[in-house]
């Protein structure tokens, strides 16, 4: 049992599997890997870390990778995995064991959904990377299939528990921003380069913005503007406007890179550097959401949200609280700093947590994020991110292409709750 092992085993994944699994076989959680590149690798180094879990089969069509991720487990005194690797539907065999009772997907994204749905059809809980699904179609086959199956799927959205965004989440249920008002949120990240190999050919993402003009990637900024507003819990995203741009980076990094007269260099390229796409929720919220990529810039997932009280800003990582936080001396709003406010209202799950999760990806909140995955699969509880949230923010994806290539027009969302949103209560953070 975790409280038997000291925090360094933890945090170094070198628990011995019988340690772990003493005390506590009755309640071990078996999961199944399907996609172990780099970030698949990275969630299987958390898992292991996590107490009371077994990873008993990972599925990957690269064997190099297939062998490192077994090699991860058997480190840590664990029987090595059976691999699945005999072509592309393979992971169809491992959702089929029967000791498993989730199925983690860290494919590229055309395989999120039919993984997650092969998952639930065999009655396992899906933990899916972002975003869940592509196409309007994929994210109600996934609703459906939950619902028929009674499995539920869980977007592994782990920028919801990053300690600002848990942060927010507190000030904002303690009514300290008052009533929400609007979210300024983007995913602003210069990984241009991941979208060529070494050599300039494409990779799967370079597939994408080769085709695609759109937000490809709205998941991590939309995750916690949406449990700030209590989207599908209270409140739901009507319809988005999204413009494109120009593109122009992925031009300039292949002739850079490859050169001027490289076949990659030679491509037209769909995806714009920066797509701005406004949304407006049916309680008259609204959300700017930024996806920019291509141009060299710092990472900013910007985190803003405003109400009639005060404001929150990841980027500054500062709030204006009216009445409390102090006047500049013109008298108008300055910002406050937030060590006083995280001393005051740090969120319980990120106090309980943090010591252990510290490091694991994305200061912690990997850790987090997968530790209430588990805790659900455990409990045979509902996941804290659902089904309905998982096709919501992944909607944004094909919403936001029809709206670009439609001169900015409006596009409904659709009620994937359909209506359950009136009456399902805010998201259990805790
Ligand atoms: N949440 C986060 O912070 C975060 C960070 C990085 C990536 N991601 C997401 O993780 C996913 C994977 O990204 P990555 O960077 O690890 O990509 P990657 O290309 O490094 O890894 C993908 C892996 O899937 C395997 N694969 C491909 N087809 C398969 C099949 N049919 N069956 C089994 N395995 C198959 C590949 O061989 C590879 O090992 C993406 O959806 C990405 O958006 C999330």
């Amino acid at each position: 049992m975790a409280t038997s092992l000291d925090r360094r085993t933890f945090l170094t994944g070198t628990a011995s599997f019988a340690q772990i699994a003493a005390g506590q076989e009755e309640r071990l959680v078996g999961i199944g890997m399907v996609g172990v590149g780099n970030r698949g690798t990275s969630l299987l180094r958390t898992l292991l870390a996590l107490p009371g879990v077994d990873v008993p089969a990972i599925c990957d069509i690269n064997e190099v990778n297939l062998a490192r991720a077994q090699g991860l487990v058997e480190k840590t005194g664990r029987p090595r995995p059976e691999g699945y690797s005999s072509g592309v539907e393979d992971f169809r065999r491992l959702v089929r064991r029967e000791d498993l009772n989730a199925i983690i997907i860290g494919t590229p994204w055309e395989l999120h959904t039919p993984v997650a749905i092969a998952a639930m059809k065999a009655g396992k809980y899906a933990g899916v990377e972002v975003p869940a699904a592509l196409t309007i179609e994929e994210c109600w086959d996934l609703v459906n299939t939950s619902e028929k199956t009674g499995i539920p799927c869980m977007m592994l959205e782990n920028v919801c528990y990053f300690r600002n965004v848990l942060m927010a989440l507190n000030l904002v249920r303690q009514g300290l921003l008052g009533e929400l008002l609007h979210c300024e949120v983007g995913y602003q990240h210069f990984v241009r380069g991941s979208q060529f190999t070494k050599d300039g050919d494409l990779t799967w993402r370079g597939r994408y913005a080769l085709a695609h003009n759109r937000n490809q990637y709205p998941t991590h900024p939309i995750g916690p503007a949406a449990w700030w507003m209590n989207i599908n819990r209270g409140d739901r995203f009507t319809y988005l406007n999204s413009m494109s741009g120009n593109s122009r980076g992925p031009h300039l990094h292949a002739a850079r890179t490859f050169g001027a007269e490289h076949a990659s260099a030679k491509r037209v390229f769909a995806q714009a550097d920066v797509n701005t796409t406004l949304i407006k929720t049916e309680n008259g919220l609204t959300v700017t959401l930024y996806y920019n990529t291509q141009s060299p810039r710092p990472y900013d997932l910007i985190l803003r949200v405003q109400g009639t009280g005060g404001i929150y800003s990841g980027t500054l990582d500062k709030v204006y609280i009216d009445g409390r936080s102090p006047a500049g001396r013109s008298g108008e709003p300055a910002w406050e700093e937030t060590a006083a406010y995280y001393e005051r209202y740090e969120h319980p799950l990120w106090k309980r947590l943090s010591g252990v999760a510290a490091s694991s990806g994305h200061g912690g909140a990997d850790y987090i994020t997968l530790h209430e995955f588990v805790k659900a699969i455990r409990n045979k509880t509902q996941t804290p991110i659902d089904v309905y949230d998982s096709a919501t923010w992944s909607a944004i994806v094909p919403l936001s292409g029809l709206s670009v290539a439609s001169r900015g027009a409006p596009i409904d969302f659709p009620d994937f709750t359909k209506g359950k949103w009136r009456t399902a209560k805010p998201v259990a953070v805790e």
